[in-house]
């Protein structure tokens, strides 16, 4: 499999290797704290199918591939502190998850040897959204010298707060009906958070943008077309308000993604 990309934007350039392309973004230099967010998106805008077991969605298997993940990899390793939320705690259980940032992998030794470098841990923090406070809490979630961080809405139920405060981490109101994405990133600046990935879905996006707290978006458009329903797209939730506006930030052709048929790689800024 050829290992190269083709920078399209800013600069249309070289061919170029495919490892580093997004480490070379060097996310920890931006401004901080910097919250970026990344799908891999079918060229009809599904980012999540139905299941085959016909419960909940999952990421569809036709868009799946090695050299977008080596990508999410690159994106995580660059963050101290990655979201996630109640229902990958649940797939988690039900066995449908894997770990995030995949440290132990040997394809990725020199993701975790460039941590080491920045003198970061292993395994980033990882800060849990969960309306339901409804979700099992695996030992893997505290291993590796990992903290997790709970954030909620107003009123949750004192005995499953202290619960989880024994098993996984501080629990932090952020909203009233719901997690406010303003609150919880001004509280994750607070902890010391600087770099926030988002390996989260739609309404995790929806709240980040509602917040007007996402930095950057990184999508991945995979040439293949899926068509179904229900799905699942980058953003699911309430019309916006006021539409967020983006700016291309880079943009890199893949030939080699998908076996040959191709992909791009796209970086936009919140403006
Ligand atoms: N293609 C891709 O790149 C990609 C990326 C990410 C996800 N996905 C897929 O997309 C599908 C949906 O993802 P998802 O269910 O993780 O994402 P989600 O719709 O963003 O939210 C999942 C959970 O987060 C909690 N949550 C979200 N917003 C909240 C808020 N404002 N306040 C309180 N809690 C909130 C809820 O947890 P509780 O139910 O515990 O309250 C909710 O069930 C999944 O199939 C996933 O695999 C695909």
């Amino acid at each position: 499999m050829d290992d190269f990309v083709i920078p399209l934007y800013p600069e249309a350039g070289e061919k170029r290797p495919l490892p580093n392309l997004y480490l070379d973004h060097n996310i920890r230099q931006e401004k901080q704290p910097f919250v970026y967010a990344n799908f891999v998106v079918s060229l009809d805008g599904r980012i999540a199918i139905p299941h085959p077991s016909g419960q909940g969605l999952t990421v569809p298997k036709a868009i799946v591939n090695e050299r977008d993940w080596r990508l999410f990899q690159e994106l995580a390793a660059q963050a101290d502190l990655i979201i996630s939320s109640g229902r990958y705690l649940r797939d988690w259980a039900d066995g449908r998850a894997q770990e995030i940032l995949q440290t132990d992998d040997p394809r990725f030794a020199d993701l975790r040897r460039w941590r080491e470098e920045q003198d970061l841990k292993p395994q980033p923090d990882i800060a849990i959204i969960s309306g339901s406070l409804d979700f099992p809490i695996p030992d893997v979630l505290t291993s590796n010298g990992r903290h997790a961080i709970i954030f909620t809405s107003a009123n949750p139920d004192p005995k499953r707060v202290a619960e989880i405060e024994a098993q996984a981490g501080q629990v932090f109101i952020v909203g009233e009906e719901a997690v406010d994405g303003q609150q919880m990133v001004h509280k994750m600046g607070e902890l010391g958070y600087q770099t926030v990935y988002s390996a989260a879905g739609p309404r995790i996006l929806h709240m980040l943008l509602t917040g007007g707290v996402l930095d950057r978006l990184y999508l991945t458009h995979a040439s293949r077309i899926l068509g179904g329903s229900p799905f699942a797209s980058v953003v699911e939730g309430g019309v916006l308000g006021t539409a967020v506006n983006f700016q291309l930030h880079s943009l890199t052709f893949d030939p080699a993604g998908l076996d040959g048929l191709g992909q791009l790689f796209l970086a936009y800024n919140r403006v």
